[in-house]
């Protein structure tokens, strides 16, 4: 067997197109998934296939390599097989694949609990529970605050997005395509205006100051606070279009919850693991999430996901009352060990940090020059721009989707998001080289001179 060489040091880390963009061994590969996936699985924006991954590349199955703006949604920000991630994958796969933990338990699993509970934010005595994606993760952090107050009601946000199995379905807002004709969904979920500054009525200043009195008059009016068990909110909205609050109104939620024995959920799936320039994204503000859900980056690309939380509502649950038969696999803790371990060393927070600082001057020229693009926005290398008709709020999912096509072309792999299939999201993976980031900030700035006129 020859030795694996990760991704990183392996793949030339440019950008390098041999065929048109999808070339004809993806069009081949397009053909055999239309006649054997299901159709409502989203169909690839790029329409290429992977054959190879690593740093800020992805090589396809023609020989295309192209630049990796999606981390495929804000996974791999380690990078595709990523060295230690590897080593300690090939490593535990090697040994045992499985013993379900709750069976003949193993020292992984409780390492990464230990991880999550030093790094998550708040000093406080924590415990964590791992499962095997985000929206069983925020499936079982409603479940244990449920248990822990004796409480039923859960608030969420207009353009949430937690997931898609039922209860999480209830909680996220978006219609079509994620819930519609799927219902009924889970009861007691109960949805709260979100501060967005853009497409607040009265504008950013009214929302700054308006938000949280109102949904806190909204959860009194329509709810009652002894009747609710946890509010659950992403510090930076993820699919809903990357929402940034503003400034307070997060510590002011945290604060109402904590006045009302309300459990304070900040679903960090899409935001945690150094995405925003924080280990978490609430740290930017020092809010003190009671519960954390995680999931997406905490891995490198394996399934793992977690709740982690105060102590006393974490043990609440009885004996039995939680688990799942493959939750916290032994090889995915090790691949969240060489995640934590790389972030750490390579202090992945910082070029978090560094991205957001190269990239954000260049957005923010864009939008001086295509007054279509409304809003630039996003913390850290969590970053987006909301493309409306120029002057007013109408999105515009048509030049959005336009952009992102002549992207796809030359060789740049961007995603969308936005309740409205408005906005360009940027989530590279942050070992990204700076040449690559310029690079792909001039493919998009190439696409809006060739699309906007
Ligand atoms: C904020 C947030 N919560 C929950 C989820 C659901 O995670 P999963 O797809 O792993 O179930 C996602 C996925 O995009 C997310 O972004």
């Amino acid at each position: 067997m020859t030795e694996h060489v990760p991704g990183e040091a392996r793949l030339l880390q440019r950008r390098h197109l041999v065929t048109e963009i999808p070339g004809p061994r993806s069009r081949e590969l397009l053909a055999r998934r239309d006649g054997a996936v299901a159709r409502a699985l989203t169909p690839p924006p790029t329409s290429v296939f992977a054959m190879d991954a690593g740093g800020g590349v992805i090589v396809d199955a023609d020989g295309n390599s192209l630049i990796d703006f999606g981390s495929g949604v804000a996974v791999v920000s380690v990078g595709n097989a990523a060295p230690r991630v590897v080593a300690r994958v090939i490593e535990q796969a090697g040994r045992f694949t499985h013993t379900c933990f709750m069976i003949t338990p193993y020292e992984g699993y409780i390492a990464v609990c230990e991880e999550l509970g030093r790094r998550t934010p708040g000093g406080h005595e924590k415990r964590s529970a791992l499962f095997n994606c985000g929206a069983e993760a925020v499936e079982n952090a409603v479940k244990i605050a449920r248990h822990a107050t004796g409480r039923q009601a859960v608030i969420a946000f207009d353009h949430a997005f937690h997931g898609r199995t039922y209860l999480a379905m209830a909680l996220t807002a978006k219609n079509m395509p994620v819930k519609d004709r799927f219902g009924p969904f889970a009861g007691e979920v109960y949805r709260m205006p979100m501060a967005y500054p853009l497409r607040w009525p009265g504008g950013r200043e009214a929302c700054a100051t308006e938000a949280l009195p109102l949904v806190k008059s909204l959860i009194h009016s329509q709810v009652g606070e002894d009747n609710v068990a946890a509010v659950i909110i992403e510090p930076i909205q993820g699919e809903g279009g990357f929402v940034v609050p503003p400034d307070g109104f997060l510590p002011g939620l945290a604060e109402f919850c904590a006045e009302h024995g309300i459990v304070f959920i900040a679903d960090e799936i899409q935001t945690g693991f150094c995405r925003t320039g924080d280990w978490f994204a609430c740290e930017h503000e020092g809010v003190v999430p009671d519960l954390v859900a995680t999931a997406k980056g905490i891995a490198g690309g394996l399934q793992l996901a977690a709740v982690t939380g105060r102590a006393e509502i974490m043990d609440s649950v009885h004996v039995g009352g939680l688990g799942g038969t493959y939750g916290g696999n032994p090889v995915a803790c090790a691949a969240a060990l060489g995640t934590i371990e790389t972030m750490a060393a390579e202090d992945l927070a910082g070029r978090a940090r560094r991205i957001g600082e190269i990239m954000l001057p260049r957005l923010h020229g864009l939008a001086e020059k295509y007054p279509v693009i409304a809003e630039v926005r996003g913390r850290g290398a969590m970053l987006a721009i909301e493309l409306t008709r120029p002057g007013t709020l109408e999105p515009d999912p048509v030049i959005t989707e336009a952009v992102s096509r002549a992207c796809h072309r030359a060789g740049l792999v961007t995603l969308t998001c936005g309740t409205h299939r408005n906005v360009i999201r940027f989530l590279p993976p942050l070992v990204i080289g700076e040449d690559l980031l310029n690079e792909g900030l001039s493919i998009l700035e190439d696409a809006f001179a060739s699309t906007s006129g």
